[in-house]
């Protein structure tokens, strides 16, 4: 299954990324972690990416798009995959569709994450991240079992640069520009799903579930009506 996950800033897509990641065992392909692991190893991506994740803006395609082909050429994306921030222009959408083409393959849906910017403010505004394992938290939402700790591996929780408010309205503006425009995008190629994610997190978990049941299922009937009778079976 090939599914991209799509939505403004802190709307709750790599939370349900991880979910979905388990769920459906597939890898979970973020490119801002991607950004965030080359920064914290000092490499010349992570320094070049800082440049532009300090600004709240995208880091250009061309670095973008060959990072993200480079990955889904690697052999856990044969069965599927989880894209969490990319395509978000349209440019990267093509880039995505071409890669797609020759694996001989294509997307399944693109879910679309759907809140307002108001309550975005707010979750970012909470969100603690551990510096050492990734995971995230949220101080009203998702607690951690002991304040300010990784539950996962005991590191002093830490809040990311770009969740300041200045940066935050400048990365919702780059999402207004420059990503939204994708919604219509896989709209008119009949692949988008909404999701309402101002839910709790566990009932935007259920209806993702949902969602992905349905695809799994019809799926299984298009191979089936593809199938041809094997004639020589018992
Ligand atoms: P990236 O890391 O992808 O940031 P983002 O898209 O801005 O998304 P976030 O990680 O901020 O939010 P999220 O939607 O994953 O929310 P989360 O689940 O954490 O990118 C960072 C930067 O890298 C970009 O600004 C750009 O510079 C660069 N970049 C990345 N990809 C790029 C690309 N393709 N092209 C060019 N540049 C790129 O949730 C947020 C908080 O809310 C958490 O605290 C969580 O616990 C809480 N929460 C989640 N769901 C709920 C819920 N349902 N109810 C209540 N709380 C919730």
């Amino acid at each position: 299954m090939r599914i991209i996950l799509l939505g403004a800033p802190g709307v709750g897509k790599g939370t349900q990324a991880a979910f979905l990641s388990k769920k459906a065992g597939l890898p979970q392909i973020s490119t801002g972690d991607i950004f965030r692991h080359n920064l914290k190893n000092e490499t010349p991506l992570g320094k070049l990416a800082k440049g532009y994740m300090d600004k709240g803006l995208l880091v250009p395609d061309e670095v973008t798009i060959n990072i993200v082909q480079d990955r889904l050429m690697r052999e856990d994306c044969k069965y599927g995959f989880i894209l969490d921030g990319f395509p978000r222009t349209l440019s990267q959408s093509e880039s995505l569709d071409k890669v797609l083409n020759e694996m001989g393959s294509a997307l399944d849906c693109a879910i679309n994450f759907d809140v307002a910017d108001r309550v975005i403010m707010n979750r970012l505004a909470g969100r603690r991240v551990c510096p050492n394992c990734g995971k995230t938290f949220h101080i009203v939402y998702e607690p951690p079992r002991e304040q300010g700790v990784c539950d996962a591996c005991r590191t002093p929780l830490t809040q990311r640069e770009d969740d300041r408010e200045e940066t935050v309205i400048k990365r919702l503006h780059s999402y207004h520009e420059q990503t939204e425009p994708l919604i219509e995008h896989y709209q008119r190629r009949n692949l988008l799903v909404n999701v309402d994610a101002a839910k709790p997190i566990d009932a935007v978990s259920a209806e993702i579930e949902m969602i992905i049941d349905k695809i799994r299922l019809s799926n299984k009937e298009k191979h089936l009506i593809h199938k041809p009778f094997d004639l020589t079976a018992g």
